[in-house]
């Protein structure tokens, strides 16, 4: 991977930053392995860490898993707009994604998805009692797999309309912004 630093430009800026996310879907000890997901309703705003599950750089979106049951599900219906802000503390680059967000529930990429996945990841979406609801004991949680796709199982896609880039040096801190996936976008901001 070009290594990022003070002299990059525009077009290897964008492409690092491609490197990092793809890299972030399979490798867990990647700082890119999870985001944090802004959603706002109400002129409320909630944040909240989400696993990268996969990318397609060509089309400009990021995908995640979530439990149609969740207040993220609830807003993402009443607003669409989302922001996904990655930070690697070892790269010192903080990447700022704004989207919109696409709810899959019940489909043929849900099907195929479920089909790939661990059934130990499966089984979070049989919980008996569905999250975020007030309960008297934890340890009345339990899930029993269905042996069949879990009608809660909901993929989210985000399709990127604004990409921030920031990079932490001291030889100069760098800052650049990419409009709608498209590199010849590229814009250099003040830091
Ligand atoms: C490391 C980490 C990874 C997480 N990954 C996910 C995830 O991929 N999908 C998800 O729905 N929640 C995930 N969570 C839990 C969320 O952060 C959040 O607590 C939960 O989804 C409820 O959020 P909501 O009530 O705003 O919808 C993760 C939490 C942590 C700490």
């Amino acid at each position: 991977m070009t290594k990022i630093n003070v002299d990059s430009n525009l077009d290897d800026i964008y492409s690092n930053i491609w490197r990092c996310i793809s890299g972030g879907i399979k490798n867990r000890h990647s700082d890119f392995h999870t985001f944090s997901l802004a959603t706002s309703t109400n002129n409320m705003v909630n944040n909240r860490t989400v696993v990268l599950r996969g990318c397609d750089p060509e089309k400009g979106k990021i995908v995640f898993h979530t439990h149609l049951s969740s207040l993220k599900i609830e807003e993402i219906r009443d607003n669409d707009n989302v922001e996904c802000l990655f930070y690697s503390r070892k790269n010192k680059i903080q990447i700022r994604l704004k989207g919109k967000a696409a709810i899959h529930n019940n489909d043929e990429l849900c099907n195929n998805k479920w089909n790939k996945m661990s059934r130990q990841s499966q089984l979070c979406y049989f919980q008996n009692i569905e999250p975020g609801n007030k309960i008297d004991d934890p340890k009345k949680i339990h899930q029993v797999h269905g042996n069949h796709i879990s009608e809660h199982f909901t993929i989210v896609e985000v399709t990127i309309t604004k990409t921030e880039w920031l990079y932490l040096s001291h030889d100069g801190h760098r800052r650049a912004e990419f409009k709608h996936n498209n590199v010849n976008t590229g814009q250099w901001l003040a830091p």
